[in-house]
Parts: structure tokens; sequence; C-alpha cells
């Protein structure tokens, strides 16, 4: 490491206001995960910080809708997000909350100073006010119709269906979503961080003194300097969240981008009494992982707040990375349109690592990337099992089979031999490279070169070959086959924990430093091996085309809920009406109309007679299910031969949205041939 005697990681803090999925885990907690465990393995001072943000809008509005009240709402997902975090090895020193008392008082504090210092603005503006329940309405309160592309259901600050990012005066027809009023308009005071104030400061600092930080970062912050900075409010009308910690306000709340990134600090107090050296001591280097969504708040929002209080470092670098979709689409929480991370770890129970080494293989560095189940599959059968799983198996179980599971002595070396082992150092190199320019997905490829390297190794010495000539280049062969794999424990230890704490199970060995990886006599001669398990297991279509029939089914039902009804039809006249003879009938008889994939032929009792109708619901209804149904049918229909049957009426179905048909039924049972009026 560079100048600094120590690494404060920070990583975003989620909403509690439902699971995390692999978005989060790609985006965020995977890469500062295995950043910290990189620097963790080289003994070096690091703390990784975590939580969950418990305030803001949306968490009360889902109360709201639940009928709970918002600590309800963060005190379910902060235990589920918690949870999934921990079971796949997520390693935080720390995972709080923002409703601790520690992060209030943190919060709270850090706003008092720059208000007693005078940092902030006081204005006052007019703000939608919700006269039914007394309260100002904050931005998501409100909905109305956009004015850039009329969609009617628009945010006070965003128009989710154009994107377009708006003020609530803006919207036509604002509507209060507590009381379902108009809201008016009514004047309010708020404090306001003056970033304009700090601009030139900032482009100082960050566009000429961090043109390393990764291009779509440093871009993102450029065009946001560039297009002028305004003053930010950062108080709230609301009451969830910290209050404002001034005499006489009330009602007032910090704005959730105010205290949340105040979190990483409480949380660091939390952990340790010597929280001030990992945040004040200029030789703590401060880290940021994020996602792209959240790069303005933590390159300009939170810096400016640090600058203004004047005794917290500001970060040293931002690695945040772009989006993760799924099966090519944007992934959406609302559209349950997500591999969640708690049905995941039910679904592939012990397969943790795998899901972490396909979203680093695949990670969203430097753009969008796509999650495909198919990707999944083959990374963990061609990659996992085909070539690291593959090679440590081999070598394990050759050295079980030829040597009593014994670490051979090697022999004479070979040239190639002596290329194999000086290949893992120049490995080393190339994944320190990768991981300190946070290159995390490369860092990956480049470790995983090392069970390339022992893989093509075993593949060209052949030593089930040669033990039938030579036994004692075998013994060489093996021996410098689980030298690789003990370098493998520590090269892959960062990406692949709970694998290599398996794999150094197999070899009987213990967890080594990160200093260590490139050793040649990393385990001794004579050194008795465990009996290996595999490493990793193929995973088989029919598990993939479940996964994909559950995003399926996800998606007939979004379009189900998000289709319209159709507007109705021309008036007809009273009389027009009349002609129509509906009856309620019931089925006698039922069969498939043979070669057809849609047709039921069905013997009706109409009360007046018992006809032969043939309709089109045989995707929907077994025949034997139908016998006794009643059902609605149009007696007075022009008959008409369908394959070759004559039909003397139709059924009358629903047509849901997706197509699918539905009987309509009366709700009680009546006498067959009842008018239906
Ligand atoms: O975007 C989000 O999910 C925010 N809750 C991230 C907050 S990061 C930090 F500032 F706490
Ligand atoms: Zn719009």
């Amino acid at each position: 490491m560079t100048d600094f005697k120590r690494t404060l990681i920070t990583t975003a803090l989620p909403y509690a206001n439902g699971p995390i999925h692999i978005g989060h885990l790609a985006g965020v907690y995977v890469p500062a995960d295995i950043y910290a465990r990189y620097l963790r393995l080289k003994n070096e001072d690091v703390l990784m910080i975590g939580g969950s943000d418990e305030h803001g809008v949306p968490i009360t509005l889902k109360a709201k809708n639940e009928g709970v009240t918002p600590q309800d709402i963060v005190d379910r997902y902060h235990n589920i997000i918690k949870e999934s975090f921990q079971k796949f090895g997520i390693s935080f020193d720390v995972y709080s909350r923002t409703s601790s008392k520690t992060h209030h008082e943190t919060a709270a504090e850090f706003f008092k100073k720059l208000y007693d210092t005078g940092k902030f603005i006081e204005k006052t503006s007019e703000q939608y006010y919700d006269e039914e329940n007394n309260q100002f309405l904050a931005d998501r309160y409100i909905i109305g119709t956009c004015p850039k592309c009329g969609f009617e259901k628009a945010y006070g600050d965003q128009c989710e269906s154009c994107g377009t990012s708006l003020s609530p005066t803006e919207l036509i027809n604002p509507t209060s979503m507590i009381s379902g009023n108009q809201p008016v308009l009514k004047e309010t005071k708020h404090w306001y961080l003056p970033l304009d104030q700090y601009e030139t400061w900032l482009k100082e600092w960050i566009l000429e003194g961090h043109k390393e930080w990764k291009p779509n970062v440093y871009g993102q912050v450029k065009s946001w300097i560039d297009s002028g900075l305004q003053p930010r409010a950062v108080t709230r009308d609301l009451n969830w969240g910290v209050p404002v910690p001034v005499e006489g306000v009330e009602g007032k709340v910090l704005y959730v981008w105010f205290d949340a990134p105040i979190g990483y600090i409480s949380a660091t107090k939390e952990l340790t009494p010597k929280w001030e050296t990992y945040w004040k001591d200029p030789e703590t280097r401060m880290l940021h992982f994020i996602g792209k969504d959240n790069i303005v708040f933590h390159c300009i929002i939170f810096p400016t707040m640090l600058k203004a209080e004047g005794t917290f470092n500001l970060p040293e670098n931002v690695p945040a990375n772009e989006f993760l979709n799924l099966e090519n689409d944007k992934i959406s929480t609302s559209r349950n349109w997500a591999v969640w991370l708690h049905e995941y770890l039910e679904e592939f129970p012990g397969k943790e690592d795998v899901l972490k080494y396909v979203l680093t293989a695949n990670a969203p560095e430097t753009k969008d990337n796509d999650f495909t189940w198919k990707d999944f599959q083959t990374r963990n059968n061609n990659e996992l099992v085909a070539i690291l799983g593959n090679f440590v198996n081999r070598a394990l179980v050759l050295t079980h089979k030829y040597f009593d599971g014994e670490v051979p002595a090697p022999g004479e070396l070979t040239n190639y031999d002596k290329e194999t082992l000086k290949s893992i150092s120049a490995i080393k190199a190339e994944v320190e490279k990768s991981l300190d320019s946070f290159r995390i997905r490369e860092a990956l490829k480049n470790a995983m070169d090392l069970a390339r390297l022992g893989n093509k190794y075993l593949a060209d010495e052949e030593p089930w070959k040669v033990y039938k000539t030579d036994v004692e280049r075998v013994k060489t062969i093996l021996n410098i086959c689980l030298q690789i794999s003990a370098n493998l424990t520590i090269c892959l230890e960062p990406f692949l924990p709970f694998s290599m704490e398996r794999l150094r199970g197999f070899l009987n060995f213990t967890k080594q430093d990160w200093n260590k990886l490139g050793w040649t006599n990393l385990i001794p001669e004579g050194h008795k091996l465990n009996k290996p398990e595999l490493l990793f297991e193929k995973i088989e279509d029919s598990i993939i085309e479940l996964q994909l029939k559950k995003l399926m089914d996800t998606k007939k039902a979004n379009e189900l809920a998000e289709a319209k009804a159709k507007p109705a039809k021309d008036s007809i006249e009273f009389d027009d009406f009349g002609k129509i003879d509906i009856r309620v009938g019931t089925v006698l008889e039922a069969e498939k109309v043979a070669k057809t994939k849609k047709l039921l032929k069905l013997k009706i009792d109409t009360g007046f007679d018992k006809r032969t109708v043939v309709s089109g619901i045989a995707e929907y209804y077994k025949p034997e299910d139908l016998i006794g149904k009643q059902v609605s049918i149009l007696v007075n229909l022009e008959p008409k031969k369908l394959r070759g049957i004559e039909s003397q009426g139709m059924i009358l179905c629903a047509e849901n949205a997706d197509g699918s048909l539905s009987i309509v039924e009366p709700d009680k049972k009546v006498k067959s041939g009842s008018e239906i009026r």
C-alpha cells in the first residue's frame, strides 16, 4: 500500500425497505468484500463498514401501505438483509443501522456543528401541504401527471415512466398520496448546504486531484460540477428520521441522504473506541464502495459535508460500479424482477461462492452488464468445475491412489516444472496489480489463471500414464500439483472464501498470508492429506430451467398487472340487448375434439333441451372437471360447424389479459335454463 497506514472501506447502506438482490451484491458488497479480504490477507489494518439505511420516504410509504410502523418495516428488512450478508460471507467488521441511538446522536451532532458554525443557509419556500392530515408532503408523497410524457402516476421528484426528474410543482393535477386530495402550497423553512460555494474546491480536489478515479465516476462528477451546483436542502418535513436538532423546530428531520453517509461514522463508533483514527488520521485511506446511482452523494455531497465540518478525512477513491441487469431487463424490486439473495440461499445451499464467482466474473465495472442463468451455469460447469475443481480433485485423488495421501518428495525438476512454478509468482503480481487498481473482475480472471496453469500442467504431464514406467517422476509431478493447490488456497481466498476453506480442509493445510503466495514448498513432503470431496458440482439444465420458468412467471404476472382494460364499445339500444338469449346451462358430457389443441365438445342441459356446443377452452379445463359445472350459454346464436361438429350456441368466458379463458358461472347453483339478464 502506498503512503497509508490503514484503510477504511465503506459499503453503501442498503435501504431497509426490501430484501437485497444480486444487483446489490455485484455492484457493491462482493467487490468490497474481495478487496477487504485481500488487505486482511496482507495483514493490513482494514475495516469494512456496513449497515442498513433505515430512513427516507419509501420506508414510511411502505409502512403506511401495510398498516404498520416504519420501525416494523426496518426491523423486518434489516434482519433479512443482515442474515443474507452473513450467509454469503460478506465480511463486515460491523453491520449497523441508522435507527440506532449512536447514529441519531452522531448525525444530530454533525448537523449541529454545521449549523452552529454557519455552514448552512436557511430558506423559506412554498411546498405542498395536505390540509386534511396537517402535514407537508415529501416529494414522493405527491403523484400527478408528468408534464413531459403525460404519465398519470409520476412522483413529485421523478417520472418513472420517462425518467425525467421533476419538482412537485411541475406535476399536473398533483394529488396527496395520503388523503387523495389536492394539496395546497404553504410556506416552510429548511436548511440548505450551499454546494455552489464549494465548487472551486471540488474542482480542485476531484477534477484536478483525482484523475485516477474510474472514468465512469470521474465523468459523472465532472458533468455534475460543470452543469453548476445549487444549494441542496438537507432537512425535510417528515416525522421519520433524525429530528432536526434545533430548538423550537418540530416535524422536521434530516434529509435521508444527509444522515445515511454519517451512518458510516456511527457504525465505526459502535465498532471501536479508536474510530477517530479511522476517520481523522490523514494516514487512513477511505474508500467508498457504491453503485452508480450513489456517485453524486459520495463524491460531491458527503465530501462537502465532511469538508464543511472540517475534521474528517475525504475519500481517497470511490470505485463505483455500473448496474447489473437480469436476463436483459433492468432489475426492479417493484416488478419482482430480481434474484433475491434469501431465495438463492434456499434454492442453492452451499453455492454462495458460485454466485459470488459469477457476479465477479461478469461484474458491471465499466458498463452495465447482464446476469443470465445460462451464463451462471456455464461459468460454474466450465470454469469452477472443469478447471478449478477438476484440477485440485485430480491432484488429491492421484496422491491418495499412488502415495497413500502423503505429499511425495519432488525429484529433479525439468525446465517445464521450473517454468510452471515460476508462473505462480507472476500470477500473484498480476492479481495484485488488478486488485490494487480495483479491477476486481480482471483480478479474478488472473487468479483463475493459477488453476488453468495447474490444469494444463497436469494434462501435459499425464501422471496416470507416467506411473506405469516412472513412479519417481510422478512424485515430482504431484508434488508440484499440490504446491499449486496450496497456492490456490491463498490466491483465490478473497474471491471464494468458503471453497478455499474446504480446499484447505482437503489439503490439511492452515490459512496462510498473502505474502506466501508464490512459495513452491508450501506443503512439505510427507504431509498427510485428508480425503477430498468434490469442490464444485455440475449444475444441470433442469435447475436452470426452473429458474427461467420462475422469471417467466414473474414476467407474465407483471404483464397481467400492467395490462389496461379495453375501452367500452359504442352504446346500443336496449332492444339490441333484448335480442340476446343467454341461459345458465349444466354440463352433462365433455370430451376433447380429436386432433385439436383448443377444442372441447360439450353436451349441455339448457333446461329446455340438451344440445352440443364446441368451445375453445381445452387448454384451460380438463373435460372431467367440467361435468356438472354450470356455465353461461348464448342459446340463440346461429349454429356453426366446427371440425365437422355442429355447435349449437356459445359458452361465455372472461378473457384475461394474457389471453387465458375463464368460464363465467353463477355464484350459486340455479336451475338450468335460468335467463341471464
Ligand atoms: O441507494 C441506496 O440504497 C442508499 N440507501 C445508499 C446509502 S449509502 C450511504 F450514504 F449510506
Ligand atoms: Zn414522464
